[in-house]
């Protein structure tokens, strides 16, 4: 009798790095103060961030589901069987899991910043499907995706990034990130799921939900500064605010000062005002137009798209070329 296969696990950078820490109290020192927000996730906050894909006013990761669901087939019909699956930030990996029936990849390959969720995932997702050669990687790749020479095997690279985390990039970051992308997917292509702009109280809903799972998710992300360099921040003492910025199209995310704060750790401090903000994500909304030619500026070829009745969300499949 075989053993069971269990999942191979590379980690790639660890979190806590010296350069983390440095960039998080640059970050901090700056005028408005923020912090990147691939601080929401370590373990506590992936499990937050799922409790806000349940909730009735965040509609992307239901809306994208249904997409999946209508149009899977169509989709697999111009991906093509026996890829190396690359989930861009899996999570819980539950999103292209439901995609293994049709695409049958002969490698998948799970990538996330939160690698303590994400061996749990995959331990799941190895016994689930024996047979699939599965590898997980701890990476931020926001950083740079730098993947472990001979990782992508002999399948075509189909790299998939849904839930529009493509969003939290800033344009020209997201642009960079997607010529990285087109890099490594020659023969395969990206499948990719972007929020789209919409009405501006159903996207203020979403990011300012009535019974505040947003509001700790952006406060885990104090809890999280204070376990990466030491400092003193009180959760309690910061609001949280979730606004649509029309201008630059896209949902920002602060935590505001509730009365004068210093916050402190070992080498320094910042002092904030009452009503100072800390500016802790953006996530940018495209218009179909707009993303597509992203995609094209990238050095995709022109991408294939299917929608919700609403034209709240877009799936794209961009092949690579
Ligand atoms: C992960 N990312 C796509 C989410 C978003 O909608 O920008 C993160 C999030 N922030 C608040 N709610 C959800």
């Amino acid at each position: 009798m075989t053993s069971p296969r269990s999942p191979r696990f590379i980690q790639c950078n660890q979190a806590d790095s010296t350069a983390d820490c440095a960039q998080a109290i640059t970050a901090l020192l700056g005028t408005p103060a923020s912090a990147s927000p691939k601080h929401f996730y370590d373990r506590l906050g992936s499990h937050l961030f799922e409790a806000i894909t349940e909730l009735p006013e965040y509609y992307p990761t239901r809306t994208e589901a249904a997409i999946f669901e209508q149009h899977a087939a169509q989709m697999a019909q111009h991906i093509g069987v026996g890829a190396t699956l690359v989930d861009l930030g899996a999570g819980n990996c539950v999103k292209a899991e439901r995609l293994f029936p049709l695409l049958e990849p002969r490698r998948y390959i799970a990538i996330d910043i939160s690698a303590d969720f994400l061996h749990e995932a995959l331990r799941r997702v190895q016994r689930e499907h024996p047979q699939l050669d599965t590898v997980g990687l701890g990476l931020d790749f926001s950083a740079s995706l730098d993947l472990p020479q001979g990782l992508l095997g002999e399948g075509a690279p189909v790299f998939f990034y849904p839930g529009s985390s493509i969003g939290n990039f800033t344009p020209d970051d997201a642009l960079a990130f997607l010529k990285s992308v087109h890099a490594k997917a020659q023969g395969g292509g990206l499948l990719i799921g972007v929020d789209l702009v919409k009405p501006h109280p159903v996207l203020q809903a979403a990011y300012d939900d009535a019974i505040g799972v947003t509001a700790a998710f952006n406060r885990n992300l104090l809890r999280r500064l204070n376990a990466l360099i030491g400092s003193d921040f009180k959760p309690a003492q910061w609001d949280h605010v979730g606004l649509y910025n029309a201008e630059l199209s896209r949902v920002e995310m602060h935590l505001q000062a509730k009365c004068d704060i210093t916050v402190n750790w070992p080498d320094g401090q910042r002092a904030f005002a009452s009503g100072e903000r800390l500016h802790t994500e953006n996530s940018y909304k495209y218009t179909p137009a707009g993303f597509s030619a992203l995609l094209q500026q990238a050095g995709f070829a022109k991408p294939v798209q299917w929608a919700d009745e609403q034209g709240w969300f877009g799936v794209f499949w961009a092949p690579a070329g």
